[in-house]
């Protein structure tokens, strides 16, 4: 499973990249308007701080497929050719996914809420479809169940299309899909640092170093012993 890291302030980027193993970056609007600056200098600065191969995901804003289709094309043009253009998967974004996905532009499809949207973006030639995890929790569903589902139906009927599941608020819901082995997940830093943030750990750790300098001295390691 790919680890994405949801989120667009370049510290926190840098952040997790210096300590994570982690895949690409997703974006949307909403993610944009918290840096509260231009989106286009946001984005550029990312796209050259993780590389011209690496993944970026930016959504267009337009409502209608042909809007989307003028939105992509000007993503791609200022980001270059691994941008994921995510494109929401509602019938003017299914129009505009087969239109880019025919001219070898790179789909995400997004606001996944059912695994039959899921199942249409990926006829439309998508590479991942984002189904919205913790949201769909929030409204009485189970969004790792849709999650799984999506990635068996992809399984099933032969389509190429990996799950990026996004939306996350906690570790269980992240290892389950990292159990089921879906392609990606995309996680806010925070939940991304959660997933190791445990007492039991930062006291193992501790007390290895204490054992150790009670043998042979404070601020002693295997570097500087006699
Ligand atoms: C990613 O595609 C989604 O835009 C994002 O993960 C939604 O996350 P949220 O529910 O925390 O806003």
């Amino acid at each position: 499973m790919k680890l994405i890291i949801d989120d667009a302030h370049i510290d926190l980027i840098k952040h997790i990249y210096e300590f994570y193993p982690v895949d690409g970056i997703t974006t949307n609007p909403s993610i944009l308007a918290k840096v509260g600056k231009s989106p286009y200098d946001v984005l550029t600065e990312i796209r050259s701080f993780i590389g011209e191969k690496a993944e970026l995901h930016v959504q267009v804003i337009a409502k209608d497929a042909k809007g989307m289709i003028e939105d992509a094309h000007c993503i791609v043009e200022k980001l270059g050719k691994a941008t994921y253009v995510k494109i929401p998967s509602v019938p003017e974004g299914f129009k505009a996914m087969k239109a880019l996905t025919k001219e070898g532009i790179l789909v995400t499809a997004t606001a996944i809420y059912t695994p039959m949207q899921g199942f249409l973006a990926a006829k439309c030639g998508a590479s991942y479809s984002a189904p919205y995890v913790n949201r769909i929790d929030n409204m009485g569903y189970n969004g790792v169940q849709v999650a799984k589902s999506l990635h068996d139906i992809f399984k099933s009927n032969g389509l190429k299309t990996e799950v990026l599941a996004a939306s996350f608020k906690n570790s269980q819901q992240i290892l389950e899909l990292c159990q089921y082995g879906i392609g990606a997940a995309t996680v806010a830093p925070d939940v991304i640092e959660g997933l190791v943030k445990n007492q039991a750990i930062t006291s193992a750790v501790d007390d290895f170093v204490k054992d150790f300098e009670g043998l042979v001295g404070k601020g002693k390691t295997m570097s500087n012993l006699q």
